[in-house]
């Protein structure tokens, strides 16, 4: 939550204790140069060791509770009839509304197992925004993604509130135009997470249900930041401004046909699953699930994060935790913004995201401009980010570069586990780097995979600039830090 102090600011706090801690170091800007040249210029081949703050992701990098903690003591190990897997189902029924529940061992893994079962050649799938896994999935399968978000979602500087709102005139249109058997479903993804964890409200998710189920189609909802989702619906929602989160996510569950979560996020555990009300779709996804997954009990997760993962999902739904990186991620967000630093706004469920097109204009987008600023932003700071842009966006069938709609490199912020010192030193680090932001200049492939090219891809800085932005750093703050 936000608490307002005598001085009139408003500042996020924590509402809990650390009780557990893992040590963090700040390396001298020299050896992070020396660490982003080893890692080709791409956050993800960095070390934990020569990381200070680690914001490349809220996947999996939650601070877990005590009382999650705790539950993983006790669970039931067996291969078939574990016990931990009732308590999650309980769990499910209790929270999201829903009866069937097959675990699996991460998000991407719900959606293979979802496009295995509903995605047939030439099908098309509508959504409000992409995921890189999801489109993956789908596309391997023979499907089309079409994301039909409003115009005005690509607004990084923006007051709208739900820029992951679905555009239901597009909707409508792609309907009539491929026919409604040719839809596989459409796809919701709680907080859009390519264009800045924005939202959706559910006056739209209701009208996406009506559309799609008077033509028969399914609705899919992508819950992996469910309870963000609904912390922002109560927020910038009128009609919910006094409902519980409880309520606003299980009205957004009724909503879908089948939803499927990584539960790397909003569960703040290391799995994933999926549910639904209709039994046919159950019983359509379960013969492959011990195929691909693993029994129906345990889906490919440890019993330790099932049961871990039933005490995430009833915690979520305490305004406390669902909003906890939702108030840090707000404050983060206006600082920077404070301060003249291009940022998506308004502030998203996700990350905070800087806008590499604005903050780095010189750069051609055929230089990537997020990767190079995420990059910069490591040099200038030891805090890990992560490119959201056209380097993670892939090359097309006949390997032309498919510029990505929007250039963001993502701070994202895990729950529970940054003080408000580690956030402000982050601004303050981003802002100088914002002075310095004509240092910075492009990147270039020297190793570029085939499919997911972010991951393991490395690149090499045009005119050596991440020296001369080292140099500038070291005259300004010295050799030490
Ligand atoms: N859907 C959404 C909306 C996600 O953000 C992610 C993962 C997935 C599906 C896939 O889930 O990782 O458990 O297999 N997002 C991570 C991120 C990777 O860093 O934002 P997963």
């Amino acid at each position: 939550m936000g608490i307002k102090l005598s001085d009139g600011r408003e500042i996020p706090m924590e509402m809990h204790k650390v009780k557990i801690v893992q040590k963090t170091n700040l390396i001298p800007a020299r050896q992070r140069l020396e660490a982003m040249t080893e890692s080709g210029y791409n956050t993800f081949l960095l070390r934990t060791r020569d990381i200070f703050l680690d914001m490349l992701t809220d996947s999996g990098t939650n601070a877990m509770s005590d009382n999650q903690l705790a539950a993983m003591m006790v669970s039931d190990d067996a291969y078939a009839g574990s016990e931990s897997y009732y308590k999650l189902c309980a769990a499910v029924k209790e929270v999201f509304g829903l009866e069937y529940v097959l675990p699996a061992h991460q998000g991407r893994a719900a959606e293979h197992l979802i496009a295995k079962v509903l995605v047939k050649p030439g099908d098309v799938i509508p959504m409000n925004y992409h995921f890189t896994t999801t489109r993956a999935h789908f596309e391997i399968l023979g499907g089309t993604v079409h994301e039909l978000f409003h115009d005005s979602a690509l607004e990084t500087s923006s007051a709208l509130p739900f820029k992951g709102n679905l555009d239901v005139k597009k909707l409508q249109a792609i309907i009539e135009q491929v026919g409604a058997d040719k839809v596989s479903f459409v796809r919701m993804e709680a907080t859009t997470n390519l264009i800045g964890g924005q939202p959706f409200s559910l006056a739209n998710l209701k009208e996406v249900q009506k559309l799609a189920n008077q033509h028969n189609i399914p609705v899919v909802l992508d819950a992996s930041l469910i309870s963000e989702n609904a912390y922002l619906i109560k927020q910038r929602e009128k009609e919910y401004a006094s409902a519980s989160i409880r309520d606003i996510i299980q009205e957004m569950m009724a909503c879908a046909d089948l939803m499927y979560l990584s539960g790397r996020k909003s569960c703040a555990v290391r799995g994933g699953m999926l549910a639904t009300n209709h039994k046919k779709y159950f019983d359509q996804l379960l013969p492959w699930l011990p195929v691909y997954e693993g029994f129906m009990t345990y889906g490919g997760m440890s019993t330790k994060e099932i049961e871990a993962m039933a005490v995430g999902i009833r915690e979520m739904v305490d305004d406390n935790v669902a909003g906890s990186s939702v108030e840090f991620i707000k404050h983060f967000v206006n600082e920077l913004d404070k301060r003249g630093v291009p940022v998506v706004t308004p502030p998203g469920g996700l990350a905070c995201h800087v806008d590499a097109k604005k903050f780095v204009p010189h750069i051609p987008q055929q230089q990537y401009p997020a990767g190079a600023l995420s990059a910069a932003i490591y040099l200038s700071s030891g805090v890990r980010s992560m490119e959201r842009g056209t380097i993670s966006t892939d090359r097309d069938k006949d390997g032309k570069e498919i510029m990505a709609d929007m250039e963001l490199a993502r701070l994202a912020v895990p729950r529970r586990i940054f003080t408000l010192s580690q956030i402000e030193y982050t601004i303050d680090r981003v802002a100088w780097l914002y002075k310095h932001r004509n240092l910075i200049k492009g990147l270039a492939f020297v190793e570029e995979p085939p499919v997911l090219r972010f991951f393991f891809g490395k690149l090499k800085p045009m005119d050596n600039w991440g020296e001369k932005l080292v140099k500038a750093f070291e005259a300004e703050f010295g050799a030490e830090c």
